[in-house]
């Protein structure tokens, strides 16, 4: 393929300072193998993770940011100062962050608006809920999101993940096939030229046990995992078999 795989963690709201023992596991389990590796600790570590994975092939990414630049917005982290923290990617429009917190695609776009200012790539996220995919409206729900979600961009700048919502944490992946079929669509809509460099990753309880298969399908290009990336061994051998 044209396009390099990336398998990124996405820790959630999960990790402590003590955690940054991970780090040197996570290294000493890893084979080199041409794969992007991204890991998104929660912003309160991503200080600490800059220095552990300074000169590692591992880079850093964050799990939100917000659509401005900096002011008087209380709680919110700006894309410039994940970009001060060492960050290369932030996840946008998670769906716990949709359905959690209200964010509707407007939202995403404007935020992904932001990292790309900034020079980060974001990863925009999209997925149908269980309801969707039921009533056979599963990719046009998708690709409405997509087309509501997306910044104008090149295709080198953005990741899309699809992460189907009913696969989330549920221990209950979609199939290759299910799968491939909605990623097909994605890079299909994508508006204007570079499709083919277009990365699209697959999440929704990716795990060493389906990665390969999953990686096989001609249209994903990697995964974001959430639970699998908490364990140091599990995620590098998840990473050791992209
Ligand atoms: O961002 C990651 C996804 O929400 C997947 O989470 O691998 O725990 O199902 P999971």
């Amino acid at each position: 393929s044209i396009r390099r795989p990336l398998i990124a963690g996405n820790w959630k709201m999960n990790g402590r300072v003590a955690d940054g023992a991970w780090a040197q596991r996570f290294r000493d389990s890893l084979t080199a193998n041409g794969t992007d590796i991204l890991v998104c600790p929660p912003a309160t570590l991503l200080h600490l993770f800059q220095g552990l994975f300074a000169g590692s092939p591992v880079a850093l990414g964050a799990q939100d940011c917000s659509p401005e630049p900096d002011g008087a917005y209380t709680g919110d982290v700006s894309a410039g100062m994940l970009k001060d923290l060492g960050c290369s990617h932030v996840i946008v429009g998670h769906s716990e962050r949709r359905d959690g917190h209200g964010e509707g695609d407007d939202l995403v776009r404007r935020k992904a608006g932001a990292a790309l200012r900034e020079g980060l790539t974001p990863i925009i996220c999209i997925g149908e809920q269980l309801k969707d995919r039921e009533a056979g409206i599963a990719i046009e729900t998708v690709l409405a999101q997509l087309a509501g979600s997306l910044p104008e961009a090149s295709a080198d700048d953005v990741v899309i993940a699809y992460e189907p919502v009913w696969a989330i944490g549920t221990g209950r992946s979609a199939g290759p096939d299910e799968a491939q079929e909605m990623h097909a669509a994605i890079r299909a809509a994508w508006p204007g030229d570079g499709a083919g460099r277009l990365r699209i990753l697959y999440g929704g309880s990716v795990k060493p046990e389906n990665v390969a298969a999953l990686m096989a399908c001609p249209d994903i290009d990697g995964a974001l995992v959430g639970g699998a990336s908490l364990d140091p061994h599990v995620f590098a051998r998840l990473v050791n078999l992209s």
